[in-house]
């Protein structure tokens, strides 16, 4: 028995997740706000009717890292991520800023994910004529920057993810049934959107398709936009209606068949995703034309909720309401995803000595991490409903691109460490995969946030800071135990099973 097949056996997370239970939680994870909210930004300041070039753009960075995490996954299937892939292969100190990175994918883009739900929640409730109260709705600074005084914070943001929790400490084939059901109602939205949305496209709105590069002065602010550059630049912004794909590689430890599904989940989700993601851009781009986004045009709210504008401009408000329904359901199964993904991920690093023990903890009956998920929801919860959130969707897009340059480079450098190690995927030309993933997800680095560029860098020294004072005083590795994994012993190299 290798090392990896000890692994399986060793988790103690129960294996119930089939090939499409794990497509679909990628779909769940990948399919949220974003592609609601994002495209008449990207339209509007980056891109232009070519928005839909930036998501093949977006979508060709993740295919990238998709094919590097997949081999990975066909080789260990534990929990853990990236971070675990890491672990085998730079080194411990490397994984662990990887996983202390994905922290901000996961647990930051949950916070991101429950405050946009409470933003589509109170339009749905808006829709039936209830109204909440501001300060029930809005966090503290916020508030008071509105010149309000007194009490105040984000309950719903504050509820739903309480609500999370309770299914995700049931066990997980349960939150899969839950998300699986989800996932076929916000599909449907999607292909709603796209067929409804046809028949109102003016071809008119997509010339010229590349608009000639300008400059945006807003506020006293100038930025460039449009061109080739603006078309890149578009992909970094629209870049978090990607996130999640990765977080199927969490869940290896509860697959059923680990070293075939995940790959072909990594894969597939992606691959539906982008191409109705792509679809989506170029109806909405044809409904409206890019210039109708300026927020300080004539239609000042539409680049808030874009999909819906569209129809409702349209003479269609019906169809915004399916939408808002569609998000505000949508956008339980990205939050449930996340939550299970960044517990996984603590799983493995609490496994290996990086975090305190309880975090590794899984309770024999349901077998989930109990305490672990409720430490997070009690965190995520709080958090969520009293801090403002601005740059945390960028700050999430710089976690996931940053543990997909890491994915590259590592995939790499253990084909030529352990080059005979069995592979069930492999992926083709890993060379140029792995280098053009590389300066793709860097470039999209770069075109990020300065603010968000910044934040990110300043809580990857945090993640330094807390290795040296604690981490690597209880790490197994460092005192002689765990983490020989790679080191192991070997299966002889076999034909990769897995066709693309
Ligand atoms: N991709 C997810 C979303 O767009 C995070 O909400």
């Amino acid at each position: 028995m290798s090392a990896y097949e000890a692994d399986i056996k060793k988790s103690q997370l129960k294996r119930v997740l089939g090939k499409w239970s794990l497509t679909a939680i990628g779909i769940g994870a990948i399919i949220g706000g974003g592609i609601f909210v994002l495209t008449g930004t990207g339209a509007y300041y980056n891109a232009g009717p070519a928005l839909a070039l930036s998501f093949v753009i977006a979508g060709i960075a993740c295919v990238f890292a998709a094919l590097c995490y997949a081999e990975f996954a066909s080789i260990l299937p534990v929990e853990g991520s990236a971070y675990a892939y890491a672990y085998g292969t730079v080194g411990e100190i490397f994984a662990w800023i990887i996983g202390w990175g994905l922290i901000l994918e996961y647990a930051m883009g949950s916070m991101t994910v429950a405050v946009s739900w409470s933003g589509y929640f109170s339009k749905l409730l808006k829709m039936f004529g209830l109204h909440l109260p501001t300060w029930l709705t809005t966090d503290p600074q916020t508030y008071w920057a509105s010149g309000n005084e007194g009490f105040s914070m984000n309950l719903p943001a504050f509820l739903i993810v309480l609500f999370v929790i309770s299914i995700l400490v049931r066990g997980t084939k349960g939150a899969a049934k839950a998300n699986n059901f989800i996932v076929m109602l916000k599909v449907s939205a999607i292909i709603f959107v796209i067929v409804a949305g046809a028949f109102f496209i003016d071809p008119v709105n997509w010339t010229p398709f590349i608009p000639e590069p300008t400059t945006i002065t807003e506020n006293g602010v100038s930025h460039s936009a449009y061109g080739l550059a603006g078309v890149v630049a578009g992909a970094s912004a629209i870049f978090f209606a990607y996130v999640g794909f990765d977080a199927v590689s969490t869940q290896a430890g509860e697959a059923i068949n680990p070293k075939k599904d995940v790959p072909f989940a990594i894969i597939a989700s992606l691959i539906i995703c982008t191409l109705l993601y792509i679809l989506v851009s170029l109806v909405l781009t044809g409904m409206m034309h890019y210039t109708d986004f300026n927020p300080l045009g004539k239609y000042p709210d539409a680049i808030k909720a874009p999909v819906a504008y569209a129809f409702d401009i349209a003479g269609q408000a019906w169809a915004g309401y399916i939408i808002t329904i569609a998000a505000t359901v949508g956008l339980i199964s990205v939050l449930m995803v996340m939550i299970m993904g960044q517990s996984r991920i603590f799983l493995g690093m609490s496994k290996d000595g990086l975090i305190p023990a309880t975090f590794a903890k899984v309770n024999p009956e349901t077998g989930v991490p109990t305490k672990n998920l409720i430490i997070l929801g009690i965190v995520i919860s709080i958090v969520a409903s009293l801090t403002p959130i601005n740059d945390l969707a960028h700050m999430t897009s710089f976690g996931t691109l940053f543990a997909f340059t890491m994915v590259c480079v590592a995939v790499w450098v253990l084909r030529v460490k352990e080059p005979n190690l069995q592979r069930n995927f492999k992926v083709p030309a890993l060379p140029v995969i792995a280098c053009l993933g590389i300066a793709i997800n860097v470039y999209l680095i770069i075109n990020l946030s300065k603010e968000a560029q910044m934040y990110s860098l300043a809580w990857l020294a945090i993640g330094f800071i807390i290795y040296f004072l604690y981490s690597k005083k209880h790490s197994k590795l460092q005192n002689g135990g765990y983490g020989e994994t790679f080191k192991a012993e070997q299966e002889p190299l076999e034909k990769p099973d897995l066709d693309l």
